[in-house]
């Protein structure tokens, strides 16, 4: 038996993991004190009315025989991919149902589409970046180049037209960094990515956040994404599904590589690994892309908002630089005084009793920065804020 050697180059945990083992040790040496979490891109506001009617409703017919559900449809319910077909119309985006896989989220989605891939590929990821990309790729031993995400291109790098790549990873709104591409660069990437035949994943996790319409939310707002990219989105974010799970991926029928389509070995992966949502899960997420869902989550995400608006407000008087947090639920700063990102997250932590999320943990262009969300409630947003603005 051998087993696979490459995850012997991988960080011995996971970020998030490492950040909660921080906290749990600290909490048990300090029982008496109370942290605070900025940490984990994690929502605080419960479902909607909307969704948890739903999902209820849903989830007692599970208990009826004239209701009762079992396998649903491989790809998901229509009345959940019309609903998802229906929210892209409204950036003006057509996205056939066939191209739609409803799945349990966009983290899983993220590392199993990998599957379609060869080892032998060179991808490029940005650096610092959501470390899911680099992570699953460095399981499978793929060769890595990163895009240097720094202040003077805004954290969004851009193509290189002499740099070599098969399969890209674009984020956006950035996380961590909260920046967003705006269409003329994303049309860049397109053109690249066909001209070398690459593919693109496109997270768009944190797109709901965007309120500039001029930006886009979907990287098929761009003319020939169909031909190059694979959007991954899910409802973690836009409508507090990160403890219900659900997400969506489109695969275009338009992606074609060495004469396969990328949506059939897709669609073949998921039918042979993959059993679906439940029911109820999706009917709460349809509901979720409902009028009345759209409504309840958009004041959701105001209450995020203004938490990050008092987050900004905070690091500024304090004179701290940073960048995020408008298009997006993350603030991402400079730590002080020239502090590492694990040093300034020890300080927090031992003098502040808060928890954020150490930059060098995205990646190693991230050293030196930290991240902050804005999902926590508006009580601890604000007391977090009053203990970092005392600290510092
Ligand atoms: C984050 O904090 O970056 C994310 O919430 C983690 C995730 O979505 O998996």
């Amino acid at each position: 038996m051998k087993i696979n050697e490459n995850y012997r180059s991988l960080e011995t945990s996971y970020l998030f993991s490492q950040v909660a083992a921080k906290r749990a040790a600290y909490e048990k040496a300090h029982p008496d004190q109370r942290i605070l979490s900025l940490g984990i891109g994690d929502v605080t506001r419960p479902l909607p009315e909307p969704v948890t009617r739903a999902f209820t409703e849903a989830a007692a017919g599970q208990g009826d025989p004239a209701r009762f559900h079992g396998y649903g449809p491989e790809q998901g319910y229509p009345f959940l991919r019309e609903a998802i077909q229906s929210y892209y119309r409204r950036f003006g985006v057509d996205i056939p149902l066939s191209d739609l896989f409803v799945s349990d989220g966009a983290k899983c989605d993220l590392g199993n589409l990998l599957d379609l891939f060869d080892a032998d590929n060179t991808v490029l990821i940005p650096d610092p970046v959501y470390p899911v990309y680099r992570d699953t790729n460095q399981m499978a031993g793929r060769r890595i180049s990163y895009l240097s995400a720094v202040p003077e291109n805004d954290f969004l790098p851009m193509p290189d037209p002499e740099q070599k790549a098969d399969i890209i990873y674009l984020c956006s709104p950035n996380n961590p960094t909260g920046n967003v591409y705006r269409k003329e660069q994303l049309s860049e990437w397109v053109d690249y990515a066909n001209r070398q035949g690459a593919v693109i994943l496109f997270d768009a996790a944190y797109e709901a956040f965007v309120t500039d319409p001029s930006l886009p939310h979907s990287i098929y707002e761009i003319e020939g994404a169909r031909t190059c990219a694979i959007e991954v989105c899910s409802l973690s974010k836009t409508a507090g599904f990160t403890g219900t799970r659900c997400g969506y991926t489109v695969v275009p029928g338009e992606l074609i590589r060495d004469g396969l389509s990328l949506r059939s070995m897709w669609l073949r992966r998921q039918t042979t690994k993959f059993n679906g949502v439940s029911y109820p899960v999706q009917k709460a997420a349809a509901a979720a892309f409902s009028e009345e869902g759209l409504a309840a989550c958009r004041k959701i995400l105001s209450v995020y908002q203004s938490n990050a608006r008092l987050m900004h407000r905070v690091l500024k008087e304090a004179g701290v630089w940073h960048t995020g947090g408008v298009h997006s639920p993350y603030l991402w700063m400079k730590c002080p005084q020239g502090q590492s990102s694990w040093e300034f997250f020890d300080r927090l932590l031992e003098q502040a009793q808060v928890i954020g999320t150490p930059g060098c943990g995205f990646g190693a262009g991230g050293e030196g920065f930290f991240r902050l969300t804005a999902f926590g409630t508006p009580e601890d947003t604000a007391e977090a804020m009053e203990r970092i603005r005392r600290m510092l």
